[in-house]
């Protein structure tokens, strides 16, 4: 499995630290919207589905979480630490994030608006829809 973990470059000095993204330069495409997740239940785990479209980018701007991302045919778990890293995440990836730390914010960037017709939120239909073509 391909992971894309992305390295931005915190633009830093005296005052602290920032980290600038830009459609189509430090992200791979259109930025359409953008959501964030905060006050996250202990023990939660939020995502669990895959998308038909949507390609995202996971940062975990504060605290640290970890994520599943499964193809089907693999899983591997990324942790997200630092402000300054980004998770690609494809729109063919089954996603669970968890082990979220307290306080923990984790913003999304989104290359498509909400659409609630574009999530496959069963496993068994993510595998058909995808498992089983790339194991042929
Ligand atoms: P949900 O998809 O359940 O979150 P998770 O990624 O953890 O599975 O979304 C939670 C709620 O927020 C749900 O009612 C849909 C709504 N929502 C929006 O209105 N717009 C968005 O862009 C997103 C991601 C969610």
């Amino acid at each position: 499995m391909q992971l894309t973990k992305y390295v931005f470059q915190p633009h830093g000095d005296e005052r602290g630290q920032l980290v600038a993204l830009e459609e189509y330069k430090e992200v791979p495409f259109k930025i359409k919207r953008v959501y964030y997740m905060y006050d996250m239940s202990p023990g939660i785990v939020r995502g669990r589905h895959a998308h038909k479209n949507l390609q995202q980018i996971l940062i975990c701007i504060h605290g640290s979480c970890k994520i599943l991302l499964d193809n089907g045919n693999e899983k591997k778990v990324v942790p997200l630490e630092k402000p300054y890293e980004g998770l690609y995440v494809a729109n063919n990836m089954w996603h669970e994030m968890f082990e979220f730390s307290e306080g923990a914010v984790l913003m999304v960037l989104a290359s498509e608006l909400y659409d609630e017709s574009d999530y496959i939120r069963n496993y068994e239909e993510f595998l058909n829809f995808y498992g089983k073509q790339d194991k042929e």
